[in-house]
């Protein structure tokens, strides 16, 4: 289905209920797109699922499901009594169908459904990274178009988004997302899981310069990441190193290579998509649980403001998954007049530019890992 760029949401004044169930998280959410676009967050409740997945290192699918299944009404309910609403009050429910845990987005999204139903509601099936994709619009006012770095637990790209639904691919990566980056290397140093938030903390005071690290990709054409080398070299030094000041000065290495070839494609990305938008505001941001990473966060931010960028990223509890963003990119959706039908499937991938993720054959649509 081919999607027109539509920034004029004239159907406002919309409150929706939106459920995440894709990864680890269990999320509700109830946000109101005013009529004047303000965004108001009435609630958004999220059940983490760490303490379950922490002793395999990582998610493990079929307790993600059983868990997801256990808990949704519960967490559907509080979200709703929280906004202090009943099922009446919504103008639609928003599920993320995915890319994700199929067993998972399943749960989520069959309740959605269930939701839709029953109460004679519009559903509409969200993509989770179109949820990231608006999830900075949920603190702040950010007009379309605008450029986007996506680095999350499974994903790593550069989108150009000009409306709802209307997103096209700059670049993405190669091998590992960012975020599956500093997992896997964070679990290679011993540090629990998930490994971004450990790595950041172990990593603070560190000298980044001690540890000499791959500089991969660096200063090359194209919008294309790779964390591979930087995976495979930071897990080869993690052996020998186990002096804790030693250890901290490779945590700061490695979270200053991921950062620094973030900022780089970055960087190059901000050029070309100023020279297609001369004239007209530059806005750049950034999403995703990595997103919420401060070293990370800061060089893309200096990075804008060398390229003329207003520079944005959700504050730190809408970084990583949570259900308020479905219910926006939901309420956009809906104020867009799209709206999905009760055949909406649970979709393991799900590229939000799947024009490019078709043509372009080096690029696998969604990931191979537990997190997408
Ligand atoms: O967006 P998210 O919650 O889930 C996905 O959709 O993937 O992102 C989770 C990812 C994990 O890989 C986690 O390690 C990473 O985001 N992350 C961080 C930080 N907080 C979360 N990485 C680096 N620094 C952080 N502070
Ligand atoms: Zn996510």
């Amino acid at each position: 289905m081919s999607l027109q760029p539509k920034t004029d949401l004239t159907v406002l004044g919309l409150t929706v209920l939106g459920i995440e169930t894709s990864c680890d998280e269990t999320a509700a959410a109830v946000v109101r797109l005013g009529e004047d676009g303000t965004v108001s967050v009435l609630s958004s409740i999220i059940a983490s699922q760490i303490a379950e997945h922490a002793p395999y290192g990582g998610v493990v699918p079929e307790i993600a499901a059983r868990a997801h299944v256990e808990i949704i009404d519960s967490i559907i309910r509080e979200a709703m009594a929280k906004a202090d609403l009943g099922f009446a009050d919504l103008s639609g429910v928003a599920a993320t169908a995915g890319p994700g845990l199929v067993g998972g987005v399943m749960v989520g999204l069959s309740a959605g459904k269930a939701i839709a139903l029953a109460r004679g509601l519009p559903l509409v099936a969200v993509n989770h990274l179109e949820g990231h994709a608006v999830s900075a619009r949920l603190d702040q006012a950010i007009d379309y178009p605008f450029l986007l770095l996506l680095v999350s637990g499974g994903h790593c790209q550069l989108l150009e988004v000009a409306g709802v639904g209307a997103c096209r691919r700059l670049g993405s990566t190669i091998d590992d997302a960012a975020g599956e980056a500093f997992d896997k290397i964070a679990k290679s140093m011993g540090l629990p899981y998930p490994g971004g938030p450990a790595l950041e903390k172990l990593a603070e005071g560190g000298d980044p310069t001690r540890h000499p690290l791959p500089r991969s990709l660096l200063g090359r054409g194209g919008f294309d990441f790779s964390f591979s080398g930087l995976k495979t070299a930071a897990a080869r030094m993690a052996e020998g190193v186990t002096d804790p000041g030693e250890r901290r000065d490779l945590a700061a290495a490695v979270q200053a290579a991921i950062a620094r070839q973030l900022t780089d494609r970055t960087a190059k990305a901000m050029a070309s998509y100023a020279g297609r938008h001369q004239g007209h505001d530059l806005r750049f941001v950034v999403a995703g649980g990595v997103a919420a990473n401060k070293a990370v966060r800061e060089a893309l931010r200096s990075a804008a403001t060398a390229n003329g960028f207003s520079f944005f990223a959700p504050s730190l509890a809408y970084c990583t998954d949570n259900a308020a963003m479905i219910a926006l990119a939901g309420a956009e959706r809906l104020a867009a007049g799209f709206i999905s039908g009760m055949e909406a499937v649970a979709r393991p991938r799900w590229p939000l530019d799947e024009a490019a993720a078709l043509t372009d054959p080096t690029h696998v649509p969604g990931r191979k890992g537990a997190k997408a």
